[in-house]
């Protein structure tokens, strides 16, 4: 049985730490993803951590995520209420499906209450912060 979650990220969240920090807090990309490792280790599962801000490659991830993956962690970024690309391929894969918000998206902006991404995921976590990653490895870990 497959025991590892791929855990995707979209544009921008590598600049973590440092961008908005009033919004998405002090935690760089490379702590969240230590703050998985742990979570994932709990629950005796590893973890494939990747980001990328660019749309196909994220949509080429979640297609190989189709074989030999227990789950897909995904925070969209931006292209949460965009993408219908990546709603298509999320929508094509078997495995759970979790989303994750550092922010609460439906809280801010009109243009972030739409999600996309959200219509086809198991499950989401969003307000919660960087802990909310943690959260979404045990939702995960639930689920397979
Ligand atoms: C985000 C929320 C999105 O609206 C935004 O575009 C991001 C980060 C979050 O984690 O809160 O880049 O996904």
């Amino acid at each position: 049985m497959a025991s590892t979650l791929m855990i995707l990220n979209g544009p921008n969240l590598n600049l973590l730490g440092t961008r908005e920090p009033e919004i998405y807090g002090h935690q760089s990309l490379a702590d969240i993803e230590a703050l998985c490792v742990k979570a994932a280790s709990a629950h005796s599962l590893t973890i494939d951590f990747r980001q990328s801000n660019h749309e196909g490659v994220l949509i080429d991830w979640v297609q190989e995520a189709r074989n030999g993956f227990a789950a897909i962690i995904i925070n969209p970024a931006a292209y949460t209420h965009t993408s219908i690309a990546l709603h298509d391929a999320l929508k094509a894969v078997s495995i759970p499906v979790i989303e994750v918000h550092i922010s609460d998206p439906r809280s801010r902006e009109a243009f972030r209450h739409e999600s996309y991404v959200g219509l086809v995921a198991t499950q989401t976590v969003s307000g919660k912060g960087a802990a909310g990653y943690a959260e979404a490895v045990a939702i995960a870990a639930k689920l397979i």
